[in-house]
């Protein structure tokens, strides 16, 4: 494995399993294979209502606690909740999440990221950070945090690179975690000749050189899926390294186009949705 070392000393695996859109089911099965195939970052998040799934799927694998690097986000309708950490971490079935994010700069997101902030310093989250805090909320938070976030979550691949972002990242020490690696499984991206040609010359599928790419940029990336052969997959890409040229190729994709375009109307719509938690 390879790992990202954060503003704070501690370090990340660099290729995880995302599990946005799996059912608890999905969601248990994924993260139990990937563990045992030799994963150790998992993401989730209130939001995906598969916490408990997620934690069965932990325990299910065998794997201690501390070998495995966990990642949760609070949801906006936690925000102001208390409990929000202590309920999450019951949910997982964890004492501690390695990371713990605010999902999304809605409702009264500077709440959320005081709980953040609180959790680190008790030990609950050994990382926090931002997802979605593209442009003018960074900006904002930038001025309020007592400790600056190790890490955002936010949309990235060869079509959006995340140019503008990654100045301030750059200025800060953040690092980022990409969602959407491979477009959302887009076969428009997945099948641009550039990665056929090097997969050719790599021994690898497209889809492994577009996650090669993410690690060599730097990012944590941590791409989804249900398919064990994906799964197996997207683990084996760091027996390979793209040349200087080779990512100056992958380079001229980048259109600066996003996949997901979010409106202020939907960020009052986060604000006001309210997961309902699985019950056990
Ligand atoms: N913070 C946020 O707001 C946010 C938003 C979106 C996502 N995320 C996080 O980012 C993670 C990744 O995003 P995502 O899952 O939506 O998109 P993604 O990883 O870019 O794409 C997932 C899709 O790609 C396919 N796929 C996976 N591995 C493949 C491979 N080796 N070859 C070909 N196709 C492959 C999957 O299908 P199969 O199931 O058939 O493999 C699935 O349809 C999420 O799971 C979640 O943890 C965060």
């Amino acid at each position: 494995m390879e790992y990202i070392t954060l503003n704070n000393g501690n370090r990340c695996p660099a290729v995880g399993i995302g599990t946005f859109m799996l059912s608890p089911a999905d969601a248990e099965r994924s993260v139990r294979e990937a563990l045992r195939m030799g994963y150790s970052l998992v993401d989730t998040a209130n939001a995906y209502v598969n916490e408990r799934a997620v934690g069965r799927g932990m325990k299910a694998s065998g794997l201690a606690r501390e070998e495995i690097y966990l990642s949760t986000k609070l949801w906006p309708s936690e925000y102001e909740n208390p409990k929000a950490v202590d309920e999450t971490l019951a949910r997982l079935g964890v004492d501690y999440v390695d990371l713990l994010y605010i999902h999304q700069p809605a409702g009264n997101w500077l709440a959320g990221y005081r709980q953040l902030e609180q959790a680190y310093r008790a030990g609950k989250a050994r990382a926090i950070g931002i997802s979605n805090f593209e442009g003018r909320y960074i900006a904002e938070l930038e001025g309020l945090w007592e400790i600056a976030p190790q890490f955002i979550q936010a949309e990235a691949h060869p079509y959006f690179t995340q140019t503008e972002l990654r100045k301030t990242l750059d200025r800060c020490g953040i690092k980022l975690m990409s969602w959407y690696p491979l477009g959302h499984g887009d076969k428009t991206l997945i099948r641009e000749p550039v990665f056929a040609a090097l997969g050719k010359k790599y021994g690898k599928t497209p889809a492994q050189v577009i996650l090669r790419w993410h690690t060599q940029m730097g990012f944590a990336v941590i791409p989804g899926s249900r398919n064990p052969e994906h799964i197996r997959d997207n683990l084996d890409i760091l027996d390979f390294t793209l040349t200087e040229a080779e990512m100056a190729e992958i380079a001229k994709l980048d259109r600066g186009e996003r996949y997901y375009h979010r409106s202020d109307a939907q960020l009052a719509q986060f604000a006001a949705w309210q997961p309902d938690f699985e019950k056990n």
